[in-house]
């Protein structure tokens, strides 16, 4: 279903099983590695939404061949190291920050010419935390406003290696700087702050690339070329954790949650609500592609608890941030979201865009520079005006606050939904009825 405004009233029960969307952030990175390796790669459940669709559109202007077998599979054809060919346009990111930053850090290796934009909310995006360090290894990039935001032209080769230590803990720009590594002489290392996702240095570890992992440190070899392999994605525990979140706060419900992602640097949103005293449990653990997975079966918990999060807890739940503030609503006490800067720059400003619209539904939430208070438990009334700011997780974090509220809400601009699960409504549908 595609919309741009959806109307919701509350739910009946969740109930039943789902199989989540494919992860969002593995998917892209199968569609980058097997466009640089050599060979055929088939990549398995692998997700078709907006932002995926970005990085595949991309590499055909790259010169990859990338086959359709099923809807959900792919074929690619990597012409092997260094064989990407001049974009014959400027290649258009839509609203992927993925397909942005981590391609910078491939084209940054490429001696021709290419640009790169993006859709308004990416067009305002911070671009110079990964042109700081391709201009250190050799890149020669341009960016409007003095580097810092797209469009950005990018003429490479040449590159050398550095040893990066990064400002902020962010797994794309440490993406970005591995694959500019790999076209690199020599080792090029990178220092992060706190742990971010390591999908890149588990996948590419799979194209047969060492990866040199120590703490927050990894090291790349210059040179290292990938070779084609088949991989399967994993259920995106990122969409599955609205569900989870509409479980606990609708009473009776029950659901199970089959081969979802359960890598330790994304699970922090299980983490946190197990804190909370959520009714959840892991089951069939396995490891597929290089990744952790299973399944989740999830209850209705009514004694939620408040808890406090430091910046230490926020890097494995980034992107859980506004489902996560739904749910403190309900939590008895005060949840204290802090060292949360980081979400004034996703697709929207998520702090700014989750107080405002929570207000509305009359939630007790303070604003911080780097996070928010929420107090509870408050019974969230409806509200017809609410905003999605062209967020898809703003706009799936409200239509789960709209079915647990009394009476019927509206929210605005759903389309932007497409960009990691376009079924979102219809599977909302489908367990609510
Ligand atoms: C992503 C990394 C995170 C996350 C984003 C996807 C990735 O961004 O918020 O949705 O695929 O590497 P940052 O690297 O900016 O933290």
């Amino acid at each position: 279903m595609k919309t741009s405004s959806v109307t919701l009233k509350k739910a009946g029960q969740f109930k039943g099983q789902i199989i989540p969307p494919p992860d969002k952030s593995i998917s892209h990175r199968a569609v980058f590695f097997s466009s640089l390796a050599y060979g055929k790669s088939r990549v398995s459940n692998i997700l078709r939404a907006g932002d995926t669709n970005s990085t595949i559109n991309a590499f055909r202007m790259l010169g990859v061949e990338i086959k359709e077998i099923s809807d959900d599979s792919l074929l690619i054809d990597g012409p092997g190291f260094m064989r990407l060919k001049e974009p014959q346009d400027v290649i258009d990111c839509g609203n992927s920050g993925t397909t942005a930053r981590l391609l910078s850090g491939v084209l940054s290796g490429h001696s021709f010419f290419s640009v790169l934009t993006g859709d308004q909310s990416l067009r305002s995006r911070p671009m110079y935390r990964v042109i700081e360090p391709l201009d250190a290894m050799g890149a020669r990039i341009s960016a409007r406003s003095g580097k810092r935001y797209l469009p950005m032209s990018i003429k490479g080769g040449g590159l050398k290696a550095i040893t990066y230590k990064m400002p902020v803990a962010s797994a794309q720009v440490k993406s970005a700087i591995i694959l500019a590594g790999l076209f690199a002489e020599g080792d090029t290392v990178i220092e992060e702050p706190l742990k971010s996702r390591d999908h890149t240095e588990r996948m590419l570890t799979a194209y047969g690339v060492d990866v040199d992992t120590k703490g927050l440190r990894v090291t790349v070899t210059g040179g290292s070329e990938l070779t084609a392999c088949d991989i399967t994605i994993p259920g995106d525990i990122s969409s599955a954790a609205f569900f989870i979140a509409g479980v606990l706060m609708v009473e009776g419900s029950e659901l199970l949650i089959k081969d979802v992602g359960l890598n330790p640097t994304r699970h922090g949103f299980i983490e946190m609500i197990k804190r909370m005293g959520a009714d959840v449990k892991v089951l069939d653990k396995k490891v597929v592609s290089g990744e952790s997975t299973g399944s989740l079966l999830c209850k209705y918990s009514d004694k939620l608890k408040a808890i406090k999060l430091t910046k230490e807890d926020i890097p494995s739940m980034i992107d859980e941030f506004p489902i996560l503030c739904v749910l403190a609503a309900r939590a008895t006490g005060v949840t204290e979201i802090r060292g949360a800067r980081e979400l004034r720059v996703k697709e929207s400003d998520r702090i700014s865009s989750i107080v405002t619209e929570l207000r509305k539904m009359g939630a007790k939430i303070e604003e911080y520079d780097d996070g928010v208070a929420i107090e509870g438990p408050v019974a969230l009334n409806s509200c017809n005006s609410l905003q999605s700011y062209g967020d898809h997780r703003i706009a799936m974090a409200l239509s789960i606050a709209a079915i647990s509220a009394e009476g019927e809400s509206v929210i605005h601009g759903t389309d932007a939904v497409g960009i990691s699960y376009p079924e979102f409504y219809d599977t909302l549908e489908m367990l609510t009825q």
